[in-house]
């Protein structure tokens, strides 16, 4: 079994990269893969629905600025069995800065979780909503780009700035780099604009848009502030359904 390492990322914040990158994680660590999210997005949500903020003694800062910071001094577990994490904090915000001007900028996450990626069967990734640094060292880093997309108005916004800059990793930096699907999120199907907006995200991806889309749910919402995955937090809602299919669309296309 071939390891894959998936980046969630959209720079429009919002859209449910995290709340999907926690349920993808999740999910694949239940089916029995060991898993590791690693959270790269300065504002920690990741992070804080699986351990306590204070818990945190290194961060994921720490592993790409110091070499002296080794991976297993900063992977921590998280209550979930075959659930690990890398944690953010707040200061992962003084990244993008340091990396300015370094020619080992973007390789820095590749390098970082090389020693430790045959040690899991997927690596999920969590970007912030921007293109900087952080999100090119996330897809430096990975096999595969989750794209999750808003079923609102102005839903493809920005999709194609992505695109150029995946485009242009793969042609530069990693050209193993694939994208493994494009995710509906915060659909609702009885309104006619989530309609008319998934049929328009169809246009613009076509067969890599994910059968599975996910619905609207409070539940979804909740669930991070309990430090659960919908999986345990409400198992029998529309968001745990939901991100169950995904997670066997994700290993059909995956491994
Ligand atoms: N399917 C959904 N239904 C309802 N609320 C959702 C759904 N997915 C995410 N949310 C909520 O929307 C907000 C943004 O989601 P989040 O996953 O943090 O997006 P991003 O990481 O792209 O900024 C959060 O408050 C989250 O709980
Ligand atoms: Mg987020």
């Amino acid at each position: 079994m071939h390891s894959v390492r998936i980046a969630i990322a959209n720079q429009k914040g919002g859209v449910g990269k995290t709340t999907t990158a926690i349920n993808l994680a999740a999910g694949l660590a239940q089916r029995g893969k060991r898993v590791l999210l690693v959270d790269l997005d300065p504002q920690a949500n990741c992070t804080i629905s699986f351990v306590d903020r204070q818990s945190i003694e290194l961060s994921v800062y720490d592993l790409l600025t110091e070499s002296a910071v080794e991976f297993r001094d900063v992977v921590m577990k998280t209550s979930q069995e075959n659930l690990d994490l890398l944690p953010a904090r707040i200061s992962l915000a003084k990244l993008e800065g340091k990396l300015i001007g370094d020619f080992e900028g973007p390789y820095k996450l590749k390098d970082r979780l090389h020693p430790a990626s045959s040690d899991y069967d997927a690596i999920v990734i969590d970007t912030p909503p921007t293109l900087g640094m952080i999100t090119v060292n996330a897809l430096v880093a990975s096999t595969h780009l989750i794209i999750p997309i808003e079923a609102a108005y102005f839903a493809l916004e920005g999709t194609q700035d992505l695109r150029e800059t995946v485009k242009g990793i793969k042609a530069r930096l990693n050209p193993q780099l694939d994208l493994l699907g494009v995710l509906v999120t915060k659909h609702d199907r009885r309104t006619l604009l989530s309609r008319g907006v998934y049929e328009e995200i169809y246009k613009g991806f076509g067969e890599k848009v994910f059968e599975t889309t996910i619905s609207k749910s409070v539940r979804l919402e909740e669930s991070p502030a309990y430090r659960e995955s919908i999986f345990t937090f409400a198992p029998a809602s529309s968001g745990a359904i939901e991100y169950a299919k995904l997670c066997d669309e994700v290993m059909r296309r995956a491994y």
